[in-house]
């Protein structure tokens, strides 16, 4: 498999492959890989001639130096990951740091129209411009021609979509289901940090949102919020970091069901120092 360190190589590995005819995939991580990420490699696969999977943890998405400091590093175990799906059509980007900020790692201020405001955003003081700013120099490498991104991240999908409108760079973003442990734990690169023990007790989080799916076909929304509270106060390895149910696409949280709108509840938990996030489509 390539594993290009830089992106001079991999830009002229690029255009050496491309056709008329060709089309690129991409798909962004920070690595850590598990079979959410493979799957999103998958859906880029059968849609284009060739994958790039950068895999570069972003310094300038990180609000908290500790969750930067033990995110999991495990690019061996991801390259060998990927040789499970495709020696020749999967192509690795993992830069060093340098290579993608050169010597100021600043983040860009973006306006994405109130999506940064909720959830995520305020929970993490400068977390989608570095999102924003990482993704947009990563796309402006790559050049792909679609994108693929888990809906894990519903509120980051939402806003890498602004970004590509607001940037106008053509790059079709698709978003692909959450992938999840047989309990129902979303996957994440996060949960290796988690005990089998706290994997399982982890499971309620899912739960906990297809009740809420359930409750919100007859009760409203502000007795829902209060329930799950209720289920994370005084849990042993729980503290609830935020719930909202959101219009699903500008993100706004609900005041009164409208039935032509589809909406998501959102989730946010800390297991110990571990945060983890989820969400789910109400309607
Ligand atoms: O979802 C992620 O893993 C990251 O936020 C991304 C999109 C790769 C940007 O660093």
């Amino acid at each position: 498999m390539r594993v290009y360190t830089s992106k001079a190589e991999l830009c002229a590995f690029i255009s050496k492959e491309s056709t008329s005819t060709f089309s690129l995939g991409f798909v962004p991580t920070m690595g850590a890989l598990h079979a959410g990420h493979l799957s999103l490699v998958n859906a880029a696969l059968a849609q284009n001639n060739l994958v790039v999977v950068s895999i570069f943890v972003n310094p300038t998405q990180f609000d908290n130096p500790n969750d930067l400091n033990t995110y999991p590093r495990t690019l061996e175990e991801d390259i060998q990951l990927l040789e499970t799906l495709s020696k020749t059509t999967i192509v690795v980007y993992a830069p060093s740091i340098d290579d993608i900020y050169g010597s100021e790692m600043d983040s860009e201020r973006f306006d994405f129209g109130g999506l940064e405001l909720q959830m995520e955003g305020k929970f993490r003081t400068g977390h989608f411009d570095g999102v924003g700013t990482i993704v947009k120099h990563l796309f402006e490498i790559v050049k792909p021609d679609n994108a693929y991104f888990g809906e894990k991240d519903f509120q980051q999908l939402q806003i890498i979509k602004k970004m590509v409108e607001i940037t106008q760079l053509s790059v079709n973003v698709i978003g692909c289901p959450i992938e999840r442990e047989p309990n129902g734990l979303a996957m994440s690169s996060r949960n290796i940090r988690l005990s089998i023990e706290e994997k399982e007790t982890a499971a309620l989080i899912y739960k906990i949102l297809q009740s809420v799916k359930e409750k919100f076909r007859y009760e409203n929304h502000t007795d829902i919020s209060n329930w799950v509270t209720t289920q994370f106060t005084n849990h042993p390895l729980f503290e609830l970091e935020y719930f909202q149910i959101s219009d699903s696409i500008n993100l706004v949280p609900i005041q009164q069901k409208n039935q032509s709108k589809t909406y998501r509840a959102f989730i946010a938990v800390f297991a110990r120092d571990v945060r983890l996030i989820d969400n789910i489509a109400l309607n």
